[in-house]
């Protein structure tokens, strides 16, 4: 394509013929991004089976398409896989529909609303300390992926649902772990055959969804004639400001899957790194004891003191910086744009990479290594706004990052106030970017009561 002469062409490796990229990305989707903008810059283009995709990591560009121009840059193709179990979630729709959704459900996750749900999240916690006090005594090993995987569903469910609701627990578990797989894989194939076909994998997710929604719709019914103050209560509460009206119940039932979906591995992940890099760094780990020895006196937390364990949030930034659970999301251009003088056709699929991001050593010195300090106040400000964006930026920015703030503070707390956690010696590490960014080989550790 000729380009006219005030736009530039954007950089990128050529890859194989038909191919393009592909074996890179199917070996090694990290790698390959890491050193394409390593080696072509903030913008770069690469083919896949012949189609080009971009990858975008300047700062700058980012913002430009998630924040200034956001409205031509539509989640669009990138998320249709999801719709099979997400319905139409926050994350898989667009416009004024998408609008319309963000702004009622906005509220329910306020921080101040979110002092609310404290006392559940800390219950589910304090029963996973007592199973972790019971295996330290018997010298069991822990994998912390998996428990944190238990963990975060638990909680997330039973924010949403304060009915008493444990007897249902392991079976909507089951059930939803079953479909998210099922929407992974699916979202790995190249054809997408109809759902009605009989084929093992799709009688198993069909029976799974079928768990869920007897499970939900209930619950929901339930909610509207005995409204609670769990998520779903303060979901339902909520009105358009124009048209007066709330969630429908499909609409509920779509943004309560999701819920469970976006907010249990993405906060699992983050905490499984947290656990690791914490093992790995005792002088760190110290440091975090004495603060909470300080501002806690051996009581549990509460959300008062939260805001109080400011090395603990400086910790958590620079997991998430390293191990961005959300390592990678895509947008679509609706219509042609130029950024900075690149030409964008309409139709783009553009990737944005907060972990080849976070990694970038112009803005973060040294990036490979474990350093809180990098979030203190001075070094924070001293750093362009647009370079760390672990929960996204502009108008679709993770609405459940406080929620997820609180509850990781919350289970560090809580975790670390009772035990010891150690990496079982030799154990592997190794990245696993599935659905969220997670240890391959799961995080195997001993635990030891204090
Ligand atoms: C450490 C934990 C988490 C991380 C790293 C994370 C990351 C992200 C990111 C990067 C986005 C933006 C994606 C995009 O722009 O396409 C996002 C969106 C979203 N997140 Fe989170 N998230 C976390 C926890 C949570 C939790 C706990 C919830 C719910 C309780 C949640 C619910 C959502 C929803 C509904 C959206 C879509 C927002 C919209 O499109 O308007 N997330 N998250």
């Amino acid at each position: 394509m000729t380009l006219p002469a005030n736009q530039r062409p954007v950089p990128g490796p050529r890859g194989r013929p038909i191919l393009g990229m592909m074996p890179e990305m199917v070996s090694d989707m990290l790698g390959l991004f890491s050193r394409t903008a390593r080696e072509y810059g903030g913008i770069a283009q690469f083919k896949l089976l012949n189609k080009s995709y971009l990858l975008v990591t300047n700062p700058d560009y980012v913002k430009y398409i998630l924040q200034d121009n956001y409205k031509n840059y539509i989640r669009g193709r990138s998320v249709e896989t999801g719709r099979v179990l997400l319905g139409n979630g926050l994350p898989l729709i667009d416009g004024d529909f998408w609008l319309r959704e963000r702004r009622m459900l906005q509220p329910a996750f306020h921080r101040e609303r979110l002092g609310k749900l404290v006392n559940t999240v800390t219950a589910v916690i304090d029963t996973f300390m007592q199973d972790w006090a019971e295996r330290a005594r018997q010298n069991q090993t822990l994998d912390l992926d998996n428990e944190m995987m238990r963990l975060t569903l638990t909680v997330i469910i039973k924010s949403m649902f304060s009915s008493p609701i444990d007897d249902k627990i392991p079976a909507l578990s089951h059930a939803f772990n079953v479909a998210s797989k099922f929407m992974l894989w699916r979202s790995q194939q190249m054809v997408q055959l109809p759902l009605s076909l009989p084929l093992p994998r799709h009688i198993e997710y069909n029976r799974a969804l079928h768990v869920l929604n007897d499970t939900i719709y209930p619950l929901i019914a339930e909610a509207r004639k005995h409204p609670k103050d769990d998520l779903l209560g303060m979901m339902l509460d909520m009105r358009d400001a124009d048209t007066g009206e709330g969630l429908s119940d499909k609409q509920a039932r779509d943004e309560v899957v999701t819920i469970f979906f976006a907010g249990h591995e993405t906060t699992a992940a983050t905490m499984a790194w947290a656990f690791y890099l914490l093992s790995q760094h005792p002088e760190v780990e110290e440091r975090l004891r004495m603060e909470l020895k300080s501002v806690l006196e051996r009581r549990a937390p509460t959300f008062a003191d939260l805001p109080r364990l400011v090395y603990m949030q400086q910790v958590l930034n620079e997991v998430l910086r390293l191990y961005p659970a959300a390592y990678l999301f895509a947008r679509e251009a609706i219509v042609d744009d130029v950024l900075d003088g690149y030409h964008i056709p309409a139709n783009t699929l553009i990737f944005i990479s907060p972990y080849v991001g976070h990694r970038d050593p112009k803005f973060w010195p040294d990036p490979e290594r474990f350093d809180p300090e990098r979030f203190t106040p001075e070094q924070a400000a001293s750093r362009p706004r647009h370079v760390y964006y672990p929960f996204g930026e502009g108008p679709h920015v993770c609405i459940g990052n406080n929620f997820a703030g609180m509850e990781m503070q919350l289970i560090l707390a809580m975790a670390l106030q009772r035990f010891h956690l150690r990496l079982v010696p030799n154990h592997p590490i190794a990245l696993k970017p599935e659905a969220t960014l997670r240890p391959k080989h799961g995080m195997k550790m001993t635990v030891e009561a204090l």
